[in-house]
């Protein structure tokens, strides 16, 4: 049946591409261990469960945005819920004073969808040809921003904005862009930054000082 075999690639494709983004799972549930020294992908199941491991409260009121950006992520994934081990899902609250920037950054594992609770937010990913997708979003309103593609949203109104984010990991992960280059531990190497953002030594410390620990 050697003609069959284009659309069984065919089929195989298209089954790939509606997967989720975490692996399925291979039983009802398998809450997380946190505590657990056992290495797997994910967590190790714990025997002794209850609703509380599927519960969560820490989204019902805003996070304080007295951050240096002026937003603040509040997760709600496997390291909060427990019971999203392998469930392939997430959650999170974005909270964004006036001024506020959720500033460009990706997440490895997940596509990213969020809806507008309050406020506006301008938003925007970039695709690897470097063409900037962006939008000005509202209360009530949606926006996607694809698996691993950088993005930001930033509150250019006058009042407080904020988000839900749902995502297709039990743990999407994020590298903010600044702080992964300008304050990794041990630092990347100061010629290693000049050369990428074609400046010199003196800009590229700059930056990094912006990051170091506040004395
Ligand atoms: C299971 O959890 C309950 C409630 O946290 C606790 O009282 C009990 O000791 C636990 N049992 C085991 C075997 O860990
Ligand atoms: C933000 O405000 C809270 C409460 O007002 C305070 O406890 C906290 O230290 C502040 N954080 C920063 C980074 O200023």
């Amino acid at each position: 049946m050697a003609s069959m075999a284009p659309i069984s690639l065919l089929t195989f494709a298209l089954i790939l591409a509606i997967s989720t983004a975490d692996f399925d799972l291979l039983q009802d549930i398998c809450v997380a261990d946190l505590a657990s020294g056992i290495k797997v992908n994910g967590f190790a199941c714990k025997t002794n469960i209850s609703a509380t491991d599927f519960f969560f409260n820490g989204l019902a009121s805003p996070g304080l945005t007295n951050t240096t950006s002026g937003a603040v992520v509040t997760g709600a994934n496997v390291q909060k819920i427990q019971g999203l081990n392998t469930l392939g899902v997430s959650l999170a609250r974005i909270d964004y004073a006036p001024g506020g920037l959720n500033p460009p950054h990706t997440h490895p594992r997940a596509t990213e969808i969020v809806f507008v609770l309050e406020g506006k937010l301008d938003v925007g990913f970039i695709t690897t040809a470097n063409v900037l997708i962006s939008k000005s979003i509202k209360k009530g309103e949606i926006f996607v921003f694809p698996k691993g593609l950088v993005h930001f949203q930033k509150n250019n109104g006058k009042d407080a904005a904020a988000v839900i984010a749902a995502f297709n990991s039990q743990l999407p992960g994020t590298q903010s862009i600044a702080a992964t280059l300008f304050a990794a531990t041990p630092s990347v190497p100061d010629n290693v930054l000049t050369k990428a953002f074609q400046v010199g030594t003196k800009e590229v410390e700059k930056i990094k000082s912006r990051f170091a620990p506040k004395k």
